[in-house]
């Protein structure tokens, strides 16, 4: 197998240099980055402490994705139902992609990385807007890996408003309901651009989907860790890596 040039971290280096046993790498990698209140609590520190190292470790995460030049990696950083946690974590939740970018945006700018978005844009406060739309324009043109935030994300109330657009384009006379279909169904959805995940990860050692891409993850393959999100580490993300190889996908056909 022919390996490309990893690009970004050792311009020198190629996968095979740098890791000889992944021979197999999954192009979209999906993270719900769970456990960073029992981090911190496991420490004597305040939830919003365990949100922070989180917050470290998306960069960290996103070198080594990039280092094995995977080309998409979402991130589960708020939910629909987070909402519903209180007042002072929220804001310490929305606050969080500026913190972000304020410190890291000069690195991802550097290491090729696009940043984009998905989940419902218009509900975030303003200042979040601001910092996501700055970090989105001023990334556009990378080609490399692409770090795609799930903010104000949910897996059913993507769904309602794909429902809810072919309705209304029906109701206009737009389409037909015999051309409703599975691809024109994904090209409403906020993932439309991106490929499938092939790989998904949850940390933390719960074992769901949170309503995580439920349209998306239809033929992913699942790896979980016990580890809390701020302690996930490139030795963790690497043996998501082996297992993943070992998987025989066969998307419903005979091997
Ligand atoms: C779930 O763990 C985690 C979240 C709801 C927030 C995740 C956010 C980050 C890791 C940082 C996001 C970074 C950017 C760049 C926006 P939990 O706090 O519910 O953990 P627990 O189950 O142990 O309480």
């Amino acid at each position: 197998m022919a390996f490309k040039k990893w690009p970004f971290m050792n311009k020198n280096k190629t996968i095979e240099e740098k890791d000889d046993k992944i021979k197999i790498i999954p192009d979209h990698v999906a993270i719900i980055m769970d456990g960073n209140g029992r981090w911190a609590r496991q420490r004597g520190l305040p939830r919003i402490a365990g949100h922070k190292q989180g917050m470290d470790n998306v960069k960290r995460i996103v070198e080594v994705a990039n280092s094995y030049q995977i080309k998409v990696l979402t991130m589960y950083a708020f939910s629909t139902e987070n909402w519903k946690r209180p007042e002072k974590e929220v804001n310490y939740l929305m606050k969080l992609p500026n913190d972000f970018l304020n410190v890291y945006l000069p690195d991802l700018i550097e290491e090729n990385v696009r940043v984009q978005m998905i989940g419902h844009f218009e509900q975030l406060p303003s200042h979040t807007k601001k910092a996501v739309r700055r970090a989105i324009d001023q990334t556009k043109h990378n080609t490399g890996l692409i770090l795609n935030i799930a903010m104000n994300y949910g897996g059913r109330s993507e769904m309602v408003e794909v429902v809810k657009s072919i309705a209304e384009d029906i109701r206009q006379n737009q389409i037909d309901v015999d051309q409703i279909d599975e691809s024109l169904i994904n090209d409403r959805l906020f993932t439309s651009h991106l490929p499938d995940p092939d790989l998904l990860i949850r940390t933390s050692g719960e074992i769901r989907l949170s309503n995580f891409l439920l349209w998306q993850l239809a033929y992913t393959e699942f790896w979980f860790t016990e580890a809390y999100w701020p302690s996930f580490s490139e030795r963790e993300f690497r043996e998501a890596l082996l297992a993943y190889q070992q998987r025989k996908r066969r998307y419903g056909a005979l091997s």
